[in-house]
């Protein structure tokens, strides 16, 4: 045969394995509203960047009439691309072939982009659109999910590892996502759980349908396992895109910096916040008002709304913000939002990215759920967090900081770095009510009239300790500041930081109270 024949029959077989599960099935999936997996890469890297491998692989199973079966790929595509310029691994899971099903050279193709990934130090995005472990092949199915999981672990913290769920993700398939970093789900579409309806039904005698169980509103507002919400396929790609901005490649890296820009005019930072500590606002126009163009591209936006977490941009560079949300339950610290906050906080660290906290709360939310749901254990994580991280930390008081609130919120004694707060600051064990009630409880209750000596006692304790100037008078608070300096002072520290030296005792490793 002729090179350009080999070149024909190479070709021909190409366009027969790309076409994945044949034209029925690409039609199914186009009509679940679904792109096939090949349309999903290329539609998420940079044009012509897509460099595909083991195109040609095939399974060996033999058992229950697989010998009989040619599965394209495998059902799955691996390969290597750029997005905005950065390189990237990328698998995406093929539903057409086998419904996506996970057998032995499947989790091959897997592991071996998984691999590529860490020798080159490059992010890895992972798109599960599948049956789940493929029946047929019995505990191979099973062995390829651990090694997945195996590297998931290994790669955390070392590279970014990003996860897509655009189908079905079943049974133990969905714990790879969750030991990546950032999980992305589509309305109608994703669908994650760790035993479906049928299973439900068998087991408990409940009808559930797939979206109440586990659909992208669920993992994004009440799971807290998705972190991006979108409505369409190809609004997800722009969210994935817009974040492969924010990170960089690797541990030994930074992110990539932008040209440094303004706060936009209209986000006055000196007229958000309201003097009554009882008003609420919404800590994103904070935010906003001092980072660069004021973009704000915020994480997890839909769950544990009492603590914002996300990344902007300051002079450039990308910095990883937490603040607590007075808009929801005066954004009190409680199991979903340490756990939130706590996990962020593990992200910027371990790449290198500076954290700006914003404090505003009244401390812990009280009641027997949240203590019946382990908010003391939920809680540690966020100590921990902000206690282990050695990225520059600068924390800024805004309003309240009450009791172990003020603590927990990247506080000096936690090592922040800098510390500054608003002179509309109060730093204090609890409210002036509260504690006005604890302390003065006997001269309230003998007086002629309680009411007014109430009153009274919580003006002097206010006066006394609400506000910043007796933690800046033991330099708890570095400075207090207007908040038009919020930016500038947030700048210099960055900058200042930039050599940052901050020595742990050698460990194996420690033990957070996950
Ligand atoms: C082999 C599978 C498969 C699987 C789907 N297919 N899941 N083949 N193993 N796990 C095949 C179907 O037989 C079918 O093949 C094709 O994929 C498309 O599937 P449909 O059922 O027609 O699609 P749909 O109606 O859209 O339903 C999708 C689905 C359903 C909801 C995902 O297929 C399903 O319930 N699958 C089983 C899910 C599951 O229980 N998986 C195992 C979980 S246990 P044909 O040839 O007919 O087109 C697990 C353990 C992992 O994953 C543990 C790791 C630690």
């Amino acid at each position: 045969m002729s090179l350009k024949a080999k070149i024909k029959e190479l070709q021909k077989r190409r366009e027969e394995v790309i076409l994945g599960g044949g034209e029925a099935a690409i039609e199914k999936q186009v009509k679940m509203g679904k792109m096939t997996a090949r349309e999903r890469i290329i539609s998420l890297l940079d044009p012509e960047s897509f460099q595909e491998y083991d195109l040609f692989a095939a399974h060996e199973a033999r058992d229950f009439d697989m010998d009989k079966k040619t599965l394209h790929g495998d059902g799955v595509i691996i390969g290597t691309g750029r997005i905005f310029g950065a390189p990237i691994c990328i698998y995406a899971q093929d539903f057409t072939v086998a419904g996506g099903s996970l057998g032995l050279m499947h989790a091959r193709k897997i592991t071996k982009i998984m691999d590529h990934a860490m020798k080159m130090r490059v992010p890895l995005i992972g798109i599960n659109d599948s049956g789940g472990a493929r029946v047929q092949e019995g505990v191979n199915s099973l062995a390829g999910y651990g090694e997945i999981f195996w590297r998931n672990t290994l790669a955390s913290g070392v590279i970014p590892q990003i996860s897509v769920i655009l189908g079905p993700c079943a049974g133990g398939a969905v714990y790879s996502p969750a030991l990546t970093d950032f999980v992305f789900v589509v309305d109608n579409i994703s669908k994650m759980f760790i035993t479906g309806p049928e299973v439900i039904k068998t087991v408990l005698g409940e009808e559930i349908s797939m979206e109440e169980l586990g659909g992208a509103r669920v993992h994004c507002e009440v799971t807290g396992n998705a972190h991006f919400f979108a409505e369409s396929e190809a609004e997800c790609f722009d969210q994935i895109k817009k974040l492969v901005t924010y990170i960089p490649w690797n541990n030994t890296q930074k992110a990539k910096p932008f040209p440094a820009k303004k706060p936009k005019r209209e986000y006055k930072i000196d007229s958000i916040v309201p003097g009554d500590p009882k008003q609420p606002y919404d800590v994103r126009n904070v935010i906003k008002s001092i980072t660069d163009n004021s973009e704000f591209f915020e994480v997890q936006e839909l769950w544990a709304k009492n603590i914002v977490i996300g990344f902007g941009r300051m002079d450039g560079e990308t910095v990883g913000f937490i603040a607590n949300q007075p808009l929801v339950l005066a954004g009190v610290l409680d199991v979903d939002s340490s756990d939130k906050a706590a996990r962020f906080i593990r992200f910027c660290n371990a790449f290198s990215i500076p954290i700006v906290t914003l404090v505003d709360l009244p401390g812990y939310l009280p009641g027997i759920d949240q203590e019946h749901a382990g908010v003391i254990r939920h809680g540690a994580k966020l100590l921990y967090a902000y206690s282990e991280a050695t990225v520059p930390k600068i924390t800024v008081i805004l309003r309240k900081a009450y009791g172990g609130g003020y603590i927990a919120m990247n506080s000096r004694h936690l090592r922040a770095d800098f510390v500054f707060a608003w002179p509309s600051a109060e730093i204090a064990v609890m409210g002036p009510e509260g504690a006005a009630n604890i302390i003065f409880r006997k001269e309230i209750m003998t007086a002629e009239d309680p009411e007014k000596m109430r009153q009274i006692k919580i003006k002097e304790y206010k006066d006394k300790f609400a506000n910043p100037y007796v933690a800046a008078s033991k330099g708890y608070v570095d400075a207090v500041i207007e908040p038009t300096e919020t930016r500038k002072v947030i700048l210099h520290s960055i900058e200042i930081s930039a050599n940052k030296v901050a020595d742990r005792p050698m460990k194996k490793h420690g033990i957070p109270p996950f």
